[in-house]
């Protein structure tokens, strides 16, 4: 069983749903630990309530380098194979990449390369786009910007707010984090420049 070591710094949604896909059989994985930068992340409650490891390592005032090199430490002493972003509000250090060589995923609630950084949805809408989505991508050294692994896309009706656009994004990242996580783990693929090709 492959061991999923997810990484959060706020509500969780992500997470749970992730669990949800394994509970229910459509995640063949584990999630070993749910490790957050923020002690008072919902998401980290949630995790705790649910029966998973959770462990805050809080990075307020604690120097990058040796922030990452503590959560590298925890996701190694939980025998992580893939690490899982899911609203973790925080660049990765190269150190920490190395680490994990393509095996850092992130989910983010845009069409990539589309609006990366804070409030996607928000700068979708504003932009006026017709067709907003979500991204799971490989998580490299720049923001939001690594091999995408899956996309999903939704439309932008006349109708919507930024709340209602950003709750049917959040609806698709639920259910596309998972599928992304098992066709990684599956294996069978390769980083091409940019692309990743799947054999
Ligand atoms: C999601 O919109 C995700 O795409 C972004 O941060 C948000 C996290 O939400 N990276 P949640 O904590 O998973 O509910």
């Amino acid at each position: 069983m492959r061991r999923l070591g997810v990484l959060l710094s706020g509500r969780g949604s992500n997470f749970e749903a992730i669990a949800r896909a394994i509970g229910e059989g459509r995640l063949e994985a584990a999630i070993a630990v749910v490790i957050s930068n923020k002690a008072e992340a919902a998401g980290l409650e949630t995790a705790r309530l649910m029966g998973f490891s959770a462990v805050a390592i809080p990075s307020k005032g604690v120097e990058r380098a040796r922030h990452d090199a503590l959560v590298a430490d925890e996701l190694e002493r939980h025998g992580v194979d893939l690490v899982c972003l899911a609203g973790y509000m925080r660049l990765l250090t190269p150190a920490l990449i190395k680490r994990y060589p393509e095996r850092i995923l992130n989910i983010h609630p845009s069409l990539l390369p589309a609006f990366p950084g804070l409030d996607a949805q928000k700068q979708a809408w504003e932009h006026g786009v017709r067709v907003a989505g979500c991204t799971v991508h490989l998580v490299n050294e720049a923001l939001d910007a690594g091999p995408i692994v899956m996309q999903a896309a939704v439309p932008v009706l006349e109708t919507d707010t930024i709340e209602s656009l950003s709750h049917r994004i959040l609806a698709e990242e639920h259910r596309i984090y998972s599928q992304a996580i098992a066709r990684v783990l599956r294996g069978g693929w390769r980083v091409d420049g940019r692309r990743i090709v799947w054999e």
